[in-house]
């Protein structure tokens, strides 16, 4: 894993902004997975930015949300979707029908789930998939206990989700229990996979994704099983690690790497 520790939130999203930028330049197939929460906020704000000064082009992307409640329609101010419309989509040339979202209203779960899967592989899948983290370690809504193997499905949320949300809905009866979500095994499906984390209370999550077990009890620690990710977390969300001076020295050090080698060869009379 290429762990990238930056100082502060907008470093992270300079960083994250960068990586996505360069990938939708030079990348042939156009796919890619999008979180919402307040994480990702800075990373839409500034490629609704490099958008305008025309450094960034979405006209021939697709995308795919990871997750949506169940029960919230499109224009509900809390469904996803309407977050994706505020904070980014609509500031940026996505296609409509280049959007895809899991559909909260559907009346057959299995179809939506099965049709969604589909459709990435219509597209020979997500190439840039981009995640937040949960304070318990969770990626998409894949809480502690998924099978790190699960497929786009219905999830049951945790109590506590239900209770945080309550504040945002006039009836109790209103709060949503359920929410669709990419799985663990979709996500790590993805050929390439970027995390972002900032805050100190993300510092748990963070130590157990990359230094603790592979374990359905915290599901972002599935990406040590995958080949291509890289995490990008500010100081605050990196302060519980104990790798770190590893992770500062091999971040970023190919540049460095090809010179020693390039001398190591021409010394040998390879060159
Ligand atoms: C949302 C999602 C979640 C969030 C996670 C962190 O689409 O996939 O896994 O990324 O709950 O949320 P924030 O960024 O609000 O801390």
């Amino acid at each position: 894993m290429n762990v990238v520790i930056r100082a502060n939130e907008d470093e992270v999203a300079l960083y994250a902004y960068d990586l996505v930028r360069d990938r939708i330049i030079h990348e042939q197939a156009k796919v890619l997975g999008l979180p919402t929460g307040s994480t990702p906020l800075k990373l839409y704000a500034r490629i609704a930015e490099g958008f305008k000064r025309g450094e960034i082009d979405f006209s021939d992307v697709h995308t795919f949300n990871l997750d949506e409640y169940l029960g919230l329609p499109e224009d509900h101010p809390q469904s996803y979707r309407y977050f994706m419309e505020e904070n980014l989509f609509q500031f940026i040339n996505l296609k409509s029908e280049n959007i895809h979202f899991l559909d909260g209203m559907t009346d057959d779960i299995g179809a939506e789930c099965e049709d969604y899967e589909a459709q990435m592989d219509e597209l020979g899948g997500i190439k840039l998939q981009i995640l937040g983290i949960g304070r318990d370690g969770h990626i998409g809504f894949n809480e502690p206990g998924t099978s790190l193997n699960s497929r786009t499905g219905y999830v049951t949320l945790t109590e506590g989700t239900i209770a945080d949300n309550k504040r945002f809905f006039a009836e109790d009866e209103d709060v949503p229990r359920w929410a669709l979500s990419m799985g663990v095994g979709t996500i790590l499906d993805a050929r390439e996979l970027l995390l972002l984390a900032t805050g100190a209370n993300k510092a748990d999550a963070i130590a157990a994704t990359l230094e603790g077990p592979v374990t359905s009890m915290c599901t972002a620690s599935a990406l040590q099983l995958h080949p291509d990710v890289t995490v990008v977390i500010d100081e605050a969300a990196a302060s519980k690690l104990k790798n770190t001076s590893y992770y500062k020295k091999t971040a970023d050090d190919s540049e460095a790497m090809a010179k020693y080698l390039a001398n190591a060869r021409r010394k040998a009379g390879l060159e």
